[in-house]
């Protein structure tokens, strides 16, 4: 955790999600074939990488046993530039490797993202992370930006007025228990992946005020979920696309935000298209991601 927080200095990690996010992590089997591997110099860890073969169903997606993804690789400031980290990043290929995999994340991608901590490599805060992904034959792949803007200045008001003309047959309401099986089918049905089992997590924990639906002609056709200040994830059925149903569902999500004392709303990973979305509503992008793919031949 040291390294962690001394080399990954815009992703501080505190104990309890190092614990949760890594060593609870269902994919995480903790010895020999964890595929968490330490450098060690002067006989004291200098590094560390995560390679991650799903031991756990990304939901009907299932163990997608021809990827390998690797969430997080750091080595000591004071050990850089001396080859560990390539040393590192070999090392979890051949893992990943001997463990029949076809290609290689850093970090994944929307609907799966096993071990995720960020989207992937910020190309601003650790650049050279990305030269050595490229110059290992890493290649960039999409590249999502995390966005936030205040809550304090959100015409609401003006917001819905325009958007609910729209389409006022979508209605936007809370989850409640009864909707919970529609919903889930609609979820397996458009967004297969991860994104089934972070909805599940939120509904078990209790939480249902922070889920939000749209329901056209009787139908769950798109949601939204969110904790505190922090927005989705979030869709709306490809039928119903284009009708400004995703903008209602926004702007009653940046409502209730508000009314939680919310002063921000942000969230850590949009691809292209939705960064055009948020844009409308005056999100500004934060951070700027590289999501990097490698073909093992
Ligand atoms: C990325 C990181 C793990 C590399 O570890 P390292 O042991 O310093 O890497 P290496 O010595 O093996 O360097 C490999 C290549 O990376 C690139 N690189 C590494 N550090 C660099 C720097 N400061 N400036 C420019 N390029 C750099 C170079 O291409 C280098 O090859 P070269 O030395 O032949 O030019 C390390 O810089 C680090 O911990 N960074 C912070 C954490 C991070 O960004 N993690 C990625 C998020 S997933």
């Amino acid at each position: 955790m040291s390294i962690w927080n001394r080399a990954l200095v815009r992703d501080p990690i505190s104990e309890s999600r190092f614990v949760s996010s890594t060593l609870c992590d269902p994919d995480y089997w903790p010895g020999e074939d964890s595929g968490f591997l330490v450098a060690h110099a002067a006989g004291r860890p200098a590094g560390f990488v995560r390679a991650i073969i799903r031991r756990w169903p990304n939901d009907r997606v299932g163990v997608e046993p021809e990827d390998g993804w690797i969430p997080v690789i750091a080595v000591d400031p004071d050990y850089q530039r001396q080859g560990i980290g390539t040393t590192l990043l070999k090392a979890a290929i051949d893992y990943l490797r001997g463990h029949g995999r076809k290609r290689v994340w850093v970090c994944g991608n929307t609907g799966s993202a096993p071990g995720y901590v960020f989207p992937g490599v910020d190309q601003d805060v650790y650049a050279p992370a990305l030269r050595m992904f490229l110059k290992a034959g890493f290649v960039v792949d999409h590249e999502p930006v995390a966005m936030s803007r205040s809550t304090l200045d959100f015409d609401v008001a003006g917001w819905s007025a325009r958007t609910r003309a729209a389409c006022p047959q979508a209605q936007v309401q809370t989850l409640t228990p009864e909707r919970v099986q529609d919903f889930m089918a609609f979820l397996a049905e458009e967004f297969p992946g991860d994104w089934n089992m972070g909805a599940r997590a939120k509904i078990r924990s209790g939480a249902l005020h922070e889920v939000l639906i749209a329901v056209l002609d009787g139908r769950v056709v798109g949601y939204c979920q969110w904790e505190g200040e922090h927005f989705g994830p979030f869709g709306v059925a490809r039928s119903t696309r284009n009708r400004r149903i995703g903008e209602q569902l926004f702007i009653e999500a940046v409502r209730r935000i508000r009314e939680a004392d919310g002063r921000t709303v942000w969230f850590n990973w949009a691809d292209a298209d939705a960064a055009r979305f948020y844009a409308r509503f005056g999100l500004t992008a934060t951070r700027r991601f590289a999501i990097l793919r490698k073909e093992l031949v």
